[in-house]
């Protein structure tokens, strides 16, 4: 049976490069399980785009003396430039300045000051007296009170998780001018928080299939009580109050920002001329998964469900499935620091599917993980080089020199090649149920695995030495291998999407692999196809690559 599923994918903030680290931990994450689905005959919507507003992108704007605009679109253009490189499928990438995201925004926040769940309050905000100006956010540094770490932000705790408000900092300065700023009172608009607390606690206490640190951290958080949040600022640039007296503050950036994911639903409505086609998506059994890095758990599991909560009756997320931290070379992503591998500067040189693996099978699923030079050169040679991409090169090269570049007829298959027949079978279904429970290295572990099997089977078949005197014999061989390799096509897809449409083409058919759907029935390899001529899948790198990589993080 289909299903309908919306995708929705953490909003990268547009002021600044993505690097591995947010790749691993949501974007990748997010197509392999789209583009299974969709392969699958699911209805898929996957959406997200670039977080343009508030003090993050402001912040990089006053550094650079240029418009917040110009940042914005700056890294808005550079994403979709990535995005299409690194083959990372959305639906819709569009951003929050658009005026379909206003106003989406403005009516979410009038429905719930309608319900009562949003309200006026004074509140003390710290101001720079030198600046002369109110400090929002990431205007402010100091210590956190949960965790005593010592550069945590106004609104957020960057080694705890926890959000914040800029007054429960410790030691706080102004990140402009170093000052300590004064305190002041201002009005602003407040999220009812509080009043959601029981309803939050049991509906993720029903969550038993929810990755545990998810499940774990967000009711933590619950049994700590909810405080109600200020939800607007007093800046110039994000989405404007929709009521009368409050021209000068915007609404602030994270409750603007998951609503992107409605917002965005709709645009890609319109888009495709189905105006009301969105709400397939958000209401009835349409289920939706948000991928995300771990500091942004609460806002997805907390905020924006009690959102979605008080404004109507829009799907709550079905699943939060957020990974925990990749580490580089062994120490965490500093982007301040330049600790980072960017990808633009990835993609300029290497290859997307490389990145794709070595990122699947070392995703911080569970726990943190780690992203070095030494293993990527690792995994490219020893697993997509040696294992799959040669095993697909001995295989096509040898049938294409020695029978006529088709599809050899195969004879009756024995018991090991039925075997291996029937691995290829299983190690389907157990991918898709891998994939489906967001277990991402365990599925992609799975079709290596079989990979390896056909390596074996060939090993021990040695169709090179049986072509001599029983040609037959080595048809079947060649075949057998031939259509468990066509599977491969299929189990790789979600994860390896440029190197299976290769070799769909190399082994004689048109189209993408897309077109037979999530199944593999050997016999779709039809005898006397015509192949495509055999290239290598993927190419050995050298090890000086790692030295070169490495020497080039030590000097930023
Ligand atoms: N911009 C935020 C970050 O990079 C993520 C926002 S996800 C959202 O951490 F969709 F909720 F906006
Ligand atoms: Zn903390």
């Amino acid at each position: 049976m289909s299903e309908r599923i919306l995708v929705a994918v953490a909003w990268p903030y547009a002021n600044g490069s993505i690097h591995m680290g947010q790749v691993a931990g949501a974007y990748l994450p997010a197509d392999i399980f789209a583009r299974y689905h969709r392969m699958n005959g699911d209805e898929v919507l996957m959406v997200s785009g670039s977080d343009s507003h508030g003090t993050p992108v402001t912040l990089e704007a006053e550094r650079r003396n240029v418009s917040p605009e110009d940042v914005f679109k700056e890294y808005h253009e550079q994403f979709l430039d990535n995005w299409d490189h690194l083959g990372i499928s959305f639906d819709l990438f569009t951003s929050t300045h658009t005026d379909n995201h206003i106003s989406v925004t403005q009516d979410i926040f009038s429905s719930l000051y309608k319900n009562g769940h949003i309200s006026k309050g004074m509140m003390m905000q710290p101001f720079c007296e030198s600046d002369n100006r109110f400090l929002a956010d990431r205007y402010v540094q100091g210590s956190c009170p949960h965790c005593s770490f010592d550069t945590a932000r106004g609104d957020q705790c960057d080694n705890c998780g926890r959000t914040l408000d800029p007054q429960d900092l410790m030691g706080m300065i102004c990140l402009l001018c170093g000052n300590t700023p004064v305190i002041r009172e201002t009005e602003h608009f407040f999220l009812n928080l509080s009043s959601f607390n029981d309803e939050l606690l049991e509906w993720i206490g029903d969550k038993t299939y929810w990755r545990p640190n998810v499940r774990n951290f967000s009711i933590g958080y619950l049994e700590s009580g909810l405080r109600d949040r200020a939800i607007t600022r007093d800046i110039e640039w994000g989405v404007p109050v929709p009521l009368d007296g409050y021209e000068s503050k915007r609404i602030y950036v994270w409750f603007e920002a998951v609503i992107g994911y409605l917002s965005a639903s709709v645009e890609w409505a319109k888009s495709i001329g189905d105006e009301s086609r969105w709400r397939d998506y958000w209401r009835g059994d349409s289920r939706s998964y948000y991928f995300m890095g771990k500091d942004n758990i609460p806002f997805h599991s907390i905020i924006w469900p009690a959102m979605l909560m008080g404004s109507g009756d829009l799907n709550l997320p079905y699943d939060v499935p957020a990974n925990e931290y990749l580490n580089l070379e062994g120490r965490q992503f500093s982007t301040s620091r330049n600790w980072a591998v960017w990808l633009p500067e990835y993609l300029d040189k290497y290859d997307p599917d490389p990145l794709r693996y070595v990122l699947t099978v070392n995703m911080p699923e569970t726990s943190d993980s780690d992203f070095s030079w030494r293993e990527y050169v690792r995994a490219n040679n020893e697993e997509l080089v040696s294992t799959y991409g040669n095993l697909v090169h001995r295989v096509l090269t040898f049938t294409y020199k020695n029978f006529d570049a088709r599809v050899p007829k195969p004879g009756n298959l024995d018991e090991i090649s039925e075997g291996l027949i029937s691995e290829a079978r299983s190690r389907l279904e157990q991918v898709a149920e891998s994939i489906a429970l967001c277990r991402f290295r365990e599925a992609l572990n799975t079709v290596m695995g079989l990979a390896q099997e056909c390596n074996r089977y060939l090993d021990k078949k040695e169709p090179w030495k049986t072509i001599k005197e029983n040609r037959s014999e080595a048809a079947t061989t060649l075949w057998v291998s031939m259509t468990v390799i066509n599977g491969l096509k299929t189990m790789f897809y979600p994860f390896l999407p440029f190197s299976s449409e290769k070799l769909h083409l190399m082994l004689g058919f048109r189209g993408s692999p897309m077109d037979n759907g999530w199944n593999w029935d050997p016999e779709i390899l039809m005898s006397g196809q015509k192949l495509g001529t055999p290239e290598p899948l993927f190419h050995k790198l050298d090890e000086d690559l790692v030295q070169h990589e490495a020497k080039k993080m030590d000097r930023s």
